[in-house]
């Protein structure tokens, strides 16, 4: 049970930069606290004063934000949002701890943005959070497409669309690409089966189940403005803006780090080449366009070391030089000033 105390702090009182890190006094349980309005809550009296901080679930949560911070480069509007939900539903549980009745605040959410931008990402983060403060029983994403969804033949949506909810029941339903569901040029279409199962699941607040719509925003918007249904029970939109050439060069850093590699000066001047040339060609991914460069630096970097045929030393493994960047072919026709310098290792 939450304790009862008898000064009220706010959030954020430690000064903290989230506003939900806040003090531990003695407390080596961490385990969430229960829902609100379950048999081991007791109810407040109205004079009592409650203090947030001891509500363990703002532990959590704050731990789920730190990891948000640290995991994802820039992003604010998107951080912004998460822990104005996660303030909107610590007030809710605070608030039934007094007996204030009023309806459980919706969650469902639209995410969009760009490829790689980060949806699927905080899609897993939100889950986490969710599960912390008490909305929902697990924290997990099941993630499905049109074609988990939509049938082949006549009466094959309905149990596909039941089963991959019935899946995704008491954690987070996560539809990707999500206008691939309405057809509209296709009357016949099994999607509008799909759209119309999930109207009726997004309100049962039993299945304690969170819809995710993940998609391209213009797409998005089309989508929804085809089926107001759906999105006047969508209350949160995020919006994943696609990563300025800074973010991009600071996500390349954070993922070489995290896998205990570096850069040296000259590779991470570069790589910022390598990303003016990356983005302006076609099916830039943002972070995943990253990702997937780094992947191919370390395989010429491998190939830079075997072929080096010399005794390797720990900085030799953890080295990304200029030349394993310069060896990609997005330089295949390389300006002159782009020509790569000799490596050590050479
Ligand atoms: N802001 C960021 N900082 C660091 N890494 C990031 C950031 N955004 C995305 N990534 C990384 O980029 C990769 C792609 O991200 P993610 O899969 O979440 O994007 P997405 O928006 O779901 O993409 P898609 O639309 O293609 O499904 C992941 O490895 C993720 O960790
Ligand atoms: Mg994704």
């Amino acid at each position: 049970m939450p304790p009862i105390v008898r000064r009220a702090t706010g959030m954020g009182a430690d000064g903290s930069a989230n506003g939900f890190r806040l003090p531990r006094p003695g407390v080596t349980d961490v385990r969430p606290s229960p829902p609100p309005g379950t048999a081991a809550e007791e109810l407040l009296s109205e004079d009592a004063l409650l203090d947030l901080s001891l509500d363990l679930a703002g532990h959590d949560v704050a731990d789920t934000l730190a990891a948000l911070d640290g995991e994802l480069i820039g992003l604010a509007k998107v951080k912004q949002r998460v822990r104005e939900i996660a303030a909107l539903l610590l007030i809710d549980r605070a608030r039934r701890r007094f007996g204030l009745e009023a309806s459980r605040p919706t969650m469902h959410m639209s995410f969009t943005g760009g490829p790689g931008t980060g949806k699927t990402t905080v899609a897993l983060r939100m889950a986490q959070m969710l599960h912390a403060l008490g909305y929902i029983r697990k924290p997990k994403v099941h993630t499905v497409t049109r074609d988990d969804l939509v049938g082949q033949f006549i009466g094959h949506t309905a149990p596909k669309t039941k089963e991959a909810i019935a899946k995704a029941a008491g954690g987070v339903l996560f539809i990707d690409e999500a206008y691939y569901l309405f057809r509209p040029e296709n009357e016949r279409d099994y999607g509008q089966e799909v759209i119309e199962i999930l109207l009726q699941e997004m309100e049962n607040e039993r299945a304690s189940l969170v819809v995710i719509f993940a998609g391209y925003p213009d797409r998005m918007d089309r989508f929804f403005s085809a089926n107001p249904g759906l999105s006047s029970r969508v209350a949160h939109h995020l919006e994943f803006s696609d990563y300025t050439h800074a973010e991009l060069l600071g996500i390349a850093e954070l993922m070489v780090a995290e896998q205990n590699f570096r850069f040296d000066a000259a590779a991470h001047a570069a790589f910022a080449q390598y990303l003016t040339v990356r983005m302006r060609r076609p099916r830039f991914s943002n972070a995943r366009s990253v990702r997937n460069a780094i992947d191919r630096c370390r395989l010429r970097q491998a190939a830079r070391l075997v072929a080096a045929a010399r005794p390797l030393s720990r900085d030799d493994l953890i080295t990304l030089c200029d030349r394993d960047v310069f060896g990609s072919s997005v330089f295949a026709e390389p300006e002159p000033e782009v020509l790569a310098s000799p490596c050590r290792t050479d």
